[in-house]
């Protein structure tokens, strides 16, 4: 895999986070879910969250998106505030596929293009594109009960790349596969993050596996426990492409780091171990 643009010249910032606080209202008391949480992500990087479950990774995510607001702070792409979901801007993959019943794969891909309103005789030569790259050509008139976990997940990709966003957002989007599907769904995705073709380059993605965020990302941000703060911000400086944690020790040792500071930063609980 090539290396990324960004390691040989200054990328820009794409996104950033900057002072987000969230409070929801529970049981008529207001619950604070994220707490001044900073950081940015620049062009063609891949990022991954990690925090403990119910730290805020989802809300933060759906307010990237703008699917939420901050209570206080901004979120803002290439320096304008993220007013509410906008398809140029990005795409989100969900953990449960979350695609139409009614609608065959190819008619599902072609949701997005419909969307933004993309001309009718421009689509079918889109919706291609993103068939081939995620190795759907024969599955194009199949409907989602017709098709495995990883299958639906790979409409759920093509679907969100179709749009061609300037970043893919993903919440825990392997996390329903079965191991050996997950594991090469990531490498499929991560072929897609490097290939020049894809303009879709930035990539956030969220995840409880500490093995999976060193395997994908370039930096890992790892939250706190509720109310979710960023602890720490970490450079992976892995070579790619990345083997695992039982082949390479220093992919072990930055996994080994990662679970030592979650497990610091939640009072001493050791957490569980997590394979991808
Ligand atoms: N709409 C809402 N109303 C009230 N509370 C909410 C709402 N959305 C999220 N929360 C609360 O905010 C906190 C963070 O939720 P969130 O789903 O973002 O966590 P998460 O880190 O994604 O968890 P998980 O790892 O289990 O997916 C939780 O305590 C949740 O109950
Ligand atoms: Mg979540």
């Amino acid at each position: 895999m090539k290396k990324k643009q960004h390691t040989q010249k200054k990328a820009r910032v794409e996104l950033e986070v900057r002072r987000v606080f969230k409070d929801f209202v529970e049981s008529k008391k207001r619950a604070r879910a994220l707490d001044s949480v900073s950081f940015s992500v620049h062009e063609h990087e891949f990022v991954c969250i990690v925090g403990p479950s119910g730290c805020g990774k989802s809300t933060l995510l759906r307010m990237i998106a703008g699917l939420e607001f901050p209570s206080k702070g901004d979120v803002l792409f290439r320096g304008k505030r993220v007013g509410g979901p906008d398809p140029k801007t990005s795409a989100m993959i969900f953990q449960t596929f979350a695609l139409l019943p009614w609608r065959n794969v190819y008619e599902n891909i072609s949701l997005g293009l419909e969307s933004i309103g993309t001309p009718i005789e421009r689509r079918p030569s889109i919706i291609n594109k993103y068939i081939k790259l995620m190795d759907l050509e024969d599955f194009s008139d199949a409907y989602p009960f017709e098709l495995s976990g990883g299958m639906k997940q790979r409409v759920g990709i093509a679907r969100a790349l179709a749009v061609e966003p300037r970043m893919l957002l993903m919440d825990e989007p392997f996390s329903a596969l079965d191991a050996l599907t997950a594991e090469n769904l990531r490498r499929d995705v991560l072929e897609i993050w490097s290939d020049p073709r894809t303009p879709t380059n930035t990539f956030v993605m969220i995840t409880h596996l500490i093995d999976e965020a060193v395997f994908m990302a370039d930096r890992v941000i790892v939250l706190s426990r509720r109310p979710g703060k960023v602890i720490a911000d970490i450079h992976v400086d892995v070579e790619r492409p990345r083997v695992d944690h039982a082949r390479d020790p220093e992919f072990f040792e930055m996994c080994d780091m990662i679970k030592r500071m979650i497990s610091y930063h939640s009072g001493g609980t050791i957490p569980e171990p997590d394979t991808p």
